[in-house]
């Protein structure tokens, strides 16, 4: 398997193929889910406000989208070396790493932690000493526990970072809540509580969110990688950025001038600038939420929420009458059961072919949905998820025309990318309705960007560093 999967390119499959919904009240009652071209600009105006005030010293501080420079300036070369320990923790799972690089070649072991809902929102000691435990069992298991080995540290959350080894925690996203945690550097509290076991040693290299991750370990395959995405439990986007235009950048001036900006644009609407687009669905999620009010544009777009926002509206259409004849189920009326992966499963389906739709149905007690109920569920997965690939497209096209580089590889990882049938395709198409003329682009799926790629930042910065 190569490490980086190029995906189709959007021309040769521009026949994604809306399904039609069965009657004129149903499309009407999605209608407030579809974008016009309209709002798209206007998304596309407010997100470049946006970043361009993150940048910005006077402003950032007024910006929903903070652009957190990186310290990651130097791209691979596809000749790093050495052996690296990486952790990567972003979502509902942890996992430790242990990375060989040699000349254009990997090799990798790693282990999954789950990490369990009471740590998550349990105090950040007991989150660090987890981490730390799970270290130390996969060190012992590989016997690498009397080496010192440099670690990379993948911490998919916002940061703001002084240097490459230090990364201030500013706000948690994704449904994590750990006390103590936030306005304190990561790196800090990772080594203390691996002190506290004081049975493992590490050095820490370079701290990295994963989008950093993702596009580090595309660049190292493919050297036009600019810009790292990822569509996950979360969304987030960073990108190559010039120095001179980096007003907060309180580094190192040397070549190359440029610096890897960590955009978090999941938090774009935190002061109400998707409100002209916003729906009930989306309020809703938004109010039952463990962070309302923040992570809009990430709210409307990921995968956390994104089963959840066709669960409301399925809900909704049932209640009006408009499917299953007025009678949904125990399972749908209840938060958080139609999983984002049903989306993907339902839109899976061939036109015209219910399998999945049907085994999904299924699940949640909706066995009595006719044909043309599967119709307008598979409908309203594609309304949602289309949405969703649209906005991104729009904030990819913010940032492609920013650059402006004649070819940029966008590296992409994350659930919803991965695996749902046509965002990637959707997310092309908007793209190329926006691109400036002369631009080319290529998006490319990651292998394991966060894993990858924090092996890669150790590897650059040791280089950097001899
Ligand atoms: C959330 C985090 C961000 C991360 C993204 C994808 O938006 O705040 O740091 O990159 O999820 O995992």
């Amino acid at each position: 398997m190569p490490e980086c999967l190029r995906q189709p390119a959007a021309e040769e499959d521009r026949d994604i193929m809306i399904s039609t919904p069965t009657s004129s009240r149903m499309e009407e009652a999605c209608q407030e889910l579809v974008l016009t071209p309209g709002q798209i600009q206007d998304v596309y105006s407010s997100l470049l406000a946006q970043i361009n005030l993150g940048l910005g010293r006077a402003t950032n501080a007024h910006a929903t989208v903070k652009c957190f420079p990186t310290y990651v300036k130097e791209l691979p070369n596809g000749h790093e070396q050495g052996r690296f320990l990486a952790l990567d923790l972003g979502g509902t799972n942890f996992r430790v790493l242990l990375i060989q690089l040699a000349d254009g070649d990997f090799k990798m072991e790693s282990r999954i932690f789950a990490v369990p809902q009471n740590i998550m929102a349990g105090p950040g000691v007991g989150l660090f000493d987890h981490i730390a435990e799970c270290l130390s069992a996969f060190a012992h298991a590989q016997h690498i526990e009397k080496e010192v080995l440099p670690l990379g540290f993948t911490f998919s959350f916002p940061c703001s970072q002084h240097g490459l080894t230090e990364a201030r925690l500013v706000q948690w996203t994704k449904g994590f809540s750990c006390s103590g945690v936030e306005g304190e550097d990561v790196v800090r509290l990772l080594e203390e509580a691996i002190q506290r076991r004081g049975d493992v040693q590490i050095k820490v290299c370079a701290v990295l969110n994963d989008t950093t991750g993702t596009l580090m370990s595309c660049a190292w395959k493919k050297h036009d990688t600019y810009v790292g995405l990822i569509i996950g439990t979360g969304t987030n986007a960073c990108y190559v950025e010039r120095l001179e235009n980096v007003e907060l950048w309180d580094g190192s001036w040397e070549e190359p001038r440029q610096v890897l900006i960590n955009t978090e644009w999941g938090a774009f609407g935190n002061k109400g600038e998707l409100g002209f687009i916003l729906t009930d669905y989306d309020r809703e999620i938004d109010q039952h939420s463990i962070n309302p009010g923040r992570q809009l544009f990430e709210k409307m777009i990921s995968g956390m929420y994104m089963g959840e926002l066709v669960r409301l509206v399925l809900q909704r259409l049932t209640k009006r009458g408009l499917l299953f004849g007025g009678l949904g189920s125990d399972t749908l009326a209840e938060k958080g059961t139609f999983f984002t992966k049903y989306v993907t499963e339902v839109e899976s389906d061939t036109p015209g072919d219910y399998t999945n739709c049907r085994m999904v149905l299924e699940e949640l007690g909706l066995e009595h949905a006719t044909d043309e109920d599967c119709e307008n569920v598979r409908y309203v997965c594609e309304i949602v998820s289309r949405r969703a690939a649209f906005l991104v497209g729009t904030g990819l096209a913010v940032l492609l025309n920013k650059m402006e580089r004649p070819n940029v590889t966008v590296g992409v990882d994350g659930s919803v990318y991965r695996f749902h049938p046509h965002v990637h395709n959707l997310m092309c198409e908007q793209i190329s309705k926006l691109i400036k003329p002369g631009i080319k682009f290529e998006l490319m799926l990651s292998e394991d960007g966060s894993g990858r790629g924090a092996a890669l930042v150790a590897a650059v910065a040791s280089r950097t560093a001899s």
